[in-house]
């Protein structure tokens, strides 16, 4: 088997983490959840989520990853020997492949729409040509799937490359674009006559509109969009070397993740709101609401392009981190090469696709218990396996592992100063497992 590679800068890590952290998660799903859930009040019970939830476990995988040096399967398997662990594992690797299903479908919109709006067809239209443009464009049977394979080929040869030339690499030179364009459109967005009903819907809290499915909502999308429960930040920390701070890429990763939801509400609702449009939209709100709102500006189509570009670097290096999760699986369970490892995620998440895109046209009406194939899969991973794997890694760090494993790789071997383990420690235990565990059962019994 080849060398086993691995990250060669801390900016290179940085950079890696949070591309699979920030993505369609932060600027797709947490606007539209965000309006549907009455804005500023569910902005706040996210951040909780985040901060006390979240945060500790993506501190639990880093543990895990780091240490054992492996895939999530074979993490498990080294940590905790002759025991049904590795089980997490397993449904890590299979809830990544699923997730890449559908994710792959919906990165690949974002490209249509890149092209849509360089080729002006993203103006003068009425808001229902938005929709039946969206309706058309998602229905057709072959064209969105000739854009997942794209971007499932891109994923690939960035993938197969390994991690130092492969992943970091990429990584580096996407997200600070994305940052870039980020913030041109945030001042852009903010600068607009009107905006500040935006900001106030998004910063005011009116929390008569909270409801108790609105709190779960939110913790699913809190590990969603921290990457976590399926052991991708395992795999990613597997890569990194001794003299990582832990706890700091921690914090960097969250506040940063958190940083860029926050900052796709800036762009968005300040946009919605100064032209009069609803927040409410669901998961059109940026393939159906926003271009009519760009449309409404002038130089329209440049912040159009500049979205949409914008969304899909987001995509793509989420969708990169997915890939290297069930490519390693692949490729140290097998030996199989990494190229060929690779070859064979990218064909078997094609497959999935398909079904993915048939599910918005021709496969729309073959559903299970009212649920059509996309709407399994995306159920399935953000409402079962994900919540499942959190709660099942925090438990396993806070109560298998041994606990001067846990404090020698957060501090380093002692190198580096950790404040707080015992608090640390006891949410893991406690705080962390039972509120997933609520979560996980009133989604299911949704
Ligand atoms: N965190 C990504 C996003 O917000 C999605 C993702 C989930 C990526 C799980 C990897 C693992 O879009």
């Amino acid at each position: 088997m080849e060398k086993r590679g691995g990250f060669s800068t801390k900016i290179g890590v940085l950079m890696a983490t949070v591309g699979s952290a920030v993505g369609l998660g932060n600027i797709w799903r947490f606007p539209y959840e965000t309006g549907r859930n009455g804005g500023a009040a569910f902005l706040l019970v996210y951040l909780v989520c985040i901060f006390i939830i979240g945060f500790p476990v993506v501190m639990a995988e880093f543990v895990i990853g780091r240490r054992a040096k492996a895939n999530p399967v074979g993490a498990f398997k080294k940590l905790a020997p002759n025991t049904k662990w590795h089980w997490v594992g397993y449904m890590g690797v299979l809830a990544g492949l699923l997730i890449l299903g559908y994710y792959s479908v919906v990165a690949g919109w974002t490209m249509e729409y890149i092209f849509k709006a360089l080729s002006l067809e993203l103006e003068n239209k009425s808001a229902a040509d938005y929709t039946s443009m969206f309706e058309t464009f998602t229905s057709n049977p072959i064209l969105p799937i000739i854009w997942t394979t794209l971007v499932m080929i891109m994923s690939h040869l960035i993938v197969k490359k390994g991690i130092k030339g492969g992943i970091e690499k990429a990584s580096r030179i996407m997200m600070p674009l994305l940052f870039l364009l980020m913030l041109i459109l945030a001042v852009h967005s903010i600068l607009l006559p009107g905006s500040i009903k935006g900001i106030e819907f998004f910063f005011n809290p009116d929390f008569s509109k909270l409801t108790a499915e609105s709190v779960l909502t939110a913790l699913g999308h809190a590990f969603f969009s921290l990457s976590l429960g399926m052991g991708c930040l395992i795999t990613y920390s597997s890569y990194f070397k001794s003299n990582i701070d832990l706890p700091k890429t921690a914090v960097q990763v969250t506040l940063i993740d958190t940083l860029v939801a926050v900052t796709a509400g800036v762009i968005i609702f300040p946009t919605v709101f100064a032209f009069n449009m609803q927040p409410e939209a669901g998961p059109g709100l940026v393939y159906m609401v926003l271009p009519n709102v760009f449309q409404q500006m002038p130089g329209s189509f440049i912040w159009s392009t500049m979205f949409y570009i914008l969304l899909f670097l987001a995509a793509l290096t989420s969708l990169m981190s997915l890939h290297e999760v069930v490519t390693s699986y692949i490729h140290e369970r097998y030996s199989i090469s990494r190229l060929n490892s690779s070859r064979l995620v990218t064909g078997l998440v094609l497959f999935l696709g398909v079904f993915c895109s048939w599910s918005f046209g021709i496969m729309k009406n073959v559903t299970l218990l009212s649920m059509n194939f996309f709407e399994w899969l995306e159920y399935l991973t953000a409402s079962v396996l994900l919540p499942l794997g959190g709660m099942l890694i925090s438990i396993f760090v806070a109560w298998y592992l041994d606990k001067k494993i846990v404090f020698d790789e957060l501090s380093n071997d002692g190198k580096v100063k950790v404040k707080g383990f015992k608090i640390y420690i006891f949410i893991l235990r406690y705080v962390a497992p039972l509120c997933i565990f609520a979560v996980f059962v009133t989604s299911l019994v949704k």
